[in-house]
């Protein structure tokens, strides 16, 4: 007797067809937030999901077709099952896992940028300044020799300068190698080696052997001035520095000059100006005085010339020099020395919009 054949259309309703239509879908599926792959398991493998009705359908299906159609249904719901959990996975890696929900017209986080240093802002004012007279800049080096720091700008061998509290010595030989204590140290390299007449600042940074307090401290910032050329007078210099305080503090400001020593300027001076705080009046930032050092200055010695190989008959000069943080403590009323060394965030935002 002939076996029937069994492929009871009725019960084998293209169920192969949607088996492998299904399969297409769930390997197609791309939904990325956890809401969609939740909804597209659901649709899959829940209770009323598509591969859940497959299974159901099965129990109806032929028994020799059941071996066939078991093994692809269960392939399928493996399939549909790893697929989800690999859905899951990358939106739980993925950084853009709320991607679809950015706003990319949403302002972006401030990026905090750093600020100048007031030491700085105040150097580069100075040199500006100088500048726009006329004056070139010329740097040198920190480590010295005790020529260039002393022997050629006139101080005696005895001077108390040189002695062991105030510099730093790197080598005591003869020829002692040392930090250099004041920007003085450029304007000898610079009558060395440049061509007359010549008209100069030197910023940089210096060393003394001081106790650090409010008002002093071991490394610190000068700017030195240099102008030489034939018949340079007193009065030359008065009126560049007077200039000088002008465009620093203001235009009302006055400058007075008091007698002074250095060992490389005859005569020596030094420089006030008068009070950008009270006008002249008298306050506390001014003790009451009405006025605040600012430099010291002097023509040349022709002892220093001479050291440098320049003709002290024929040529004449002076030279000014003043501290970085002298200036900037007066002009942003900074009244802790040791604040531009601490590298504080609340102190330095102060300067950010002086960039
Ligand atoms: N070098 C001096 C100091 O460090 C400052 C100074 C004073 C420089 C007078 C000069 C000057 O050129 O003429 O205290």
């Amino acid at each position: 007797m002939e076996m029937p054949v069994f492929v009871d259309k009725k019960k084998d309703i293209g169920m192969k067809e949607r088996i492998e239509a299904l399969m297409a879908e769930i390997e197609a599926l791309s939904c990325k937030s956890e809401q969609e792959i939740e909804e597209a398991r659901v649709r899959l493998l829940g209770k009323k999901g598509s591969v859940t009705a497959l299974f159901e359908e099965f129990r109806t299906v032929a028994p020799e077709l059941k071996r066939e159609y078991g093994q692809k249904l269960n392939v399928l719901k493996n399939t549909a099952a790893a697929k989800i959990e690999a859905l899951k996975e990358a939106a739980a890696e993925a950084p853009a896992a709320g991607a679809a929900s950015f706003d990319y017209t949403m302002p972006g986080d401030p990026v905090s940028l750093g600020s100048r240093h007031p030491v700085s802002i105040a150097r580069e004012e100075i040199v500006s300044i100088f500048r726009k007279f006329g004056y070139d800049v010329a740097e040198g080096p920190e480590v010295e020799d005790d020529w260039h720091v002393f022997e050629a700008l006139n101080f005696p061998p005895e001077h108390p300068a040189r002695e062991m509290q105030d510099t730093f010595f790197i080598s005591d030989s003869d020829n002692p190698v040392l930090l250099r204590t004041h920007t003085s140290s450029v304007q000898v390299r610079a009558m060395e080696k440049m061509p007359l007449p010549i008209r100069i600042v030197c910023p940089g940074r210096v060393f003394r052997n001081e106790a650090i307090s409010a008002r002093a401290h071991c490394i610190f910032h000068q700017v030195e001035g240099l102008y030489i050329d034939e018949n340079v007078t007193f009065a030359d210099m008065k009126q560049a520095i007077l200039l000088f305080a002008r465009e620093m503090f203001g235009a009302q400001s006055q400058i007075r000059m008091r007698p002074s020593y250095f060992p490389f300027t005859e005569p020596s001076a030094e420089i006030d100006v008068s009070c950008n705080i009270c006008g002249g009046k008298g306050c506390n930032v001014c003790k009451g005085t009405g006025w605040l050092e600012i430099m010291g200055c002097g023509m040349v010695d022709p002892n220093v010339l001479e050291a440098s190989g320049i003709d002290s008959k024929k040529y004449s000069g002076f030279a000014f020099g003043m501290g970085v943080e002298r200036i900037a403590m007066l002009k942003w009323q900074v009244r802790d020395l040791r604040n531009y060394f601490e590298n504080d965030l609340r102190f330095l935002k102060e300067f950010e919009t002086s960039l």
